[in-house]
This record gives C-alpha cells, sequence and structure tokens, in this order.
C-alpha cells in the first residue's frame, strides 16, 4: 500500500528509537504498506562515516562543528534515502532528525536553539515530519538500558536538559507531535506508537 507518510522518532540516547522503529516498521509491512526506515546520524554510506566521526572519535570538535556535521548527514539522508521514499509513496520511519540537532546543539550544546532551527531549515528545505513520537524517558533509567555510551556517556549530565528540550518543543507544536511514556515495556511502549501511526495512516 502507498502512503507517502514522514514519520521520526525522538528521543534521549536509550529511549528505545531503535526497538519501537524495527517494531512499526513490521507491524506497517504487515499491514502492507510500503516501508523505509533510516537513521541519523549514520543512514547512508556517508552518513556511516560521519556517525564514527560524531559519536565514536575524540576530535576536539567544535559544538558548531558538530551541527554542521550532522547537518551533512541529514542532508545526505535526506537526498538519498527520504526523498526518493516519499516520491515512491513509503511510510519513512526515521530515528532522529532535525529536531535532535535543535535539542542537542541547539538548547543542550548552547548553539543557540533559534540559530539550530534556522540552519536546519536550509538543510532540509523546509521537510518537516508528519508525525514526531517523543520515546520519553527520565535518563538515569534509559541510560541504564545502554552498555556502548562512548562519547555519549560524557553527556550524561546533558540529557536531562535535551529531555526538557523535547518536551518543551513537543508542547509548542501539539499538531506534529506525540509524547508517549517509554520507561515501560517494550510492548506497552509499541501499543501506543502503533495506535498513533496507524490513526494517521487509516
Ligand atoms: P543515536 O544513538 O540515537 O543513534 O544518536 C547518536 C548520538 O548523536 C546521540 O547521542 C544523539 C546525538 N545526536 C545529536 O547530538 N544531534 C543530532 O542532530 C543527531 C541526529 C544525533
Amino acid at each position: 500500500m502507498r502512503r507517502n507518510f514522514f514519520l521520526t522518532f525522538e528521543g534521549i540516547d536509550g529511549c528505545g528509537k531503535s526497538t519501537q522503529a524495527e517494531r512499526l516498521k513490521q507491524a506497517l509491512m504487515d499491514r502492507h504498506f510500503s516501508v523505509t526506515h533510516t537513521f541519523e546520524p549514520g543512514g547512508t554510506a556517508l552518513g556511516r562515516k560521519l556517525r564514527t566521526i560524531l559519536v565514536h572519535d575524540e576530535l576536539n570538535m567544535s559544538l558548531f562543528s558538530e551541527v554542521l556535521l550532522f547537518a551533512a548527514d541529514r542532508r545526505q539522508d535526506i537526498d538519498e534515502v527520504i526523498n526518493p521514499a516519499l516520491q515512491r509513496g513509503d511510510v519513512v520511519i526515521g530515528e532522529r532528525f532535525a529536531d535532535s540537532s535543535v535539542a542537542y546543539q541547539g538548547v543542550a550544546g548552547n548553539v543557540g536553539q533559534e540559530r539550530v532551527e534556522r540552519l536546519m531549515d536550509i538543510v532540509t528545505s523546509g521537510l518537516v515530519p508528519d508525525l514526531t513520537l517523543l520515546l520519553d524517558i527520565d535518563p538515569r533509567i534509559s541510560l541504564a538500558r545502554k552498555t556502548d555510551l562512548d562519547r555519549i556517556e560524557q553527556r550524561g549530565t546533558l540529557l536531562d536538559t535535551v529531555r526538557h528540550a523535547f518536551l518543551d518543543m513537543a508542547a509548542k507544536q501539539p499538531e506534529r507531535w506525540v509524547v508517549i511514556d517509554a520507561a515501560r515495556s517494550v510492548d506497552e511502549v509499541f501499543s501506543d506508537v502503533l495506535e498513533e501511526v496507524l490513526q494517521r495512516l487509516e
């Protein structure tokens, strides 16, 4: 089934995005939707290289440089994966999109929310998800779920700020965002995720 629709998962590290995105992809395919699943950083060949630099390498990168690399990864994801899929009429499931840069670099990283929003508007050519599911969870719970923290671990104290940045963004745009309590079991969270998505697709 063809249904041009772009939905994203957002949330702090360890909130369960990948698990939920994978289950959603399967559930939609079982209902005969054509689905494309991507993630940032790293959904393309260029993105995989950028992800290594962004997540693993210790390069003393400035925060603004970091935003620009996330932006390059995002634009490549749009040009190579998201736009072609939307043009085919797929449901596109994205793990993270411009909102992550606004929350992590703009608000928590102090680059400035408005500045990152303006940059993201240019980088995405104004592409905005039809639906954004915020998997909301206390960082103390989500970090305990992760085993590969790397550079992210060092940002642990920032995650409270990131969490509240996402919640603020969701409150400001309730027509696009849905906040889901991600501290519950995978099945409980997924039942909400599927309901929200099917409501909009069917
Ligand atoms: P992931 O673990 O969800 O794949 O994301 C990798 C890390 O990159 C995670 O700590 C969040 C961070 N990130 C940003 O800081 N800004 C962004 O724009 C994106 C997409 C991710």
